[in-house]
Parts: structure tokens; sequence; C-alpha cells
């Protein structure tokens, strides 16, 4: 993922994948913003969760879908996921942003993310390279946590 090759990773987006985050995306509560998203992940023994965004009328409460992913994900107790697909019909494709970036990070820095539209545009990269030196906390014997890398 770089400025002059979005797809520098070269990667296409799972149909499984693909087509559970275009159902999400079409089931997306966007009122305001009118901007549909879906995103579907998948878990290292392919159980598949999606979510989509879900806005509020008290506008900071809304809920993106790649957030919605990973929360539907960690309630059934998953903790981790290899591939993400995001789906939108802008152009480029709609990016994680980064309060997402940091909910994905948490779970999967090493996962594969693939952004698609309509047309086939793909923006793509590990969750690592959507957020460098991202912020983790490691459990210590004691019970706290250290940031690392
Ligand atoms: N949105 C997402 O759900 N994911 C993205 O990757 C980009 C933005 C949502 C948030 C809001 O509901 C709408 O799109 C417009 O920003």
């Amino acid at each position: 993922m770089t400025e002059n090759n979005p797809n520098a990773l070269g990667l296409t987006p799972d149909p499984q994948l693909l087509a559970a985050a275009k159902a999400a995306f079409a089931q997306a509560y966007a009122p305001y913003s009118k901007f549909h998203v879906g995103a579907a992940l998948r878990t290292p023994d392919g159980q598949v969760f999606s979510g989509a965004n879900v806005e509020n009328a008290s506008y900071g409460l809304g809920r993106c879908a790649e957030q919605s992913a990973v929360q539907a994900m960690a309630t059934t107790g998953a903790r981790t996921f290899t591939d993400l697909v995001v789906y939108a019909e802008s152009s480029p494709p709609a990016s994680p942003c980064g309060a997402c970036r940091q909910v994905l990070y948490e779970f999967a820095p090493d996962a594969r993310v693939v952004c698609v539209n309509a047309e086939g545009e793909v923006l793509s990269g590990l969750v690592r390279d959507f957020l460098p030196h991202g912020f983790r906390l490691e459990e210590r014997e004691d019970g706290h946590g250290v940031g690392t890398e």
C-alpha cells in the first residue's frame, strides 16, 4: 500500500468475503452520510463475520463497518482474523478510518486488508501497513500492560 501503488501487494478480494461484505453493505444504516460500507473478515478456522456501518442521530455514535465486523467476531470468542474485505461504492475504495485501524490492529496486525469498489479498484495492504507503529498492550505477569509496537 503506497501512494503510487495502492495495491502494491497485488491482492484481490476473496470471493466469499466479498460476497459477505456486499451483503452487509446492502444492510448498512447510513441515513445521514448516505455512504454505505460493508466489511467481512475470516478467522483462522474459516469462520466469516461481517458488519455494516450503523449511524446515529447523535453523529459521533456512528459505528463503522470494520468495527461492526470485529465486534461480531470478538463477541463469539474469536480473537484474530487473517483476511478482511471492505466494500463501498466510492472511487477510490473506502479506506479504514484511523479509529478502525486501531481496532483492527488490536486483533490482527498481520491480516490482509482488501478495500474494493464495484469497479474492482483495489486498495490493499496488511493491517500494520495501514497503521505503522500501532499501539498494543501486552499483558505482564502482574496484570499491568506495557505499550509495544
Ligand atoms: N465508514 C465505514 O464504515 N468504513 C470506512 O472504511 C469509511 C467510513 C462509514 C462511517 C460513516 O457511517 C460513513 O462511512 C461516512 O463516513
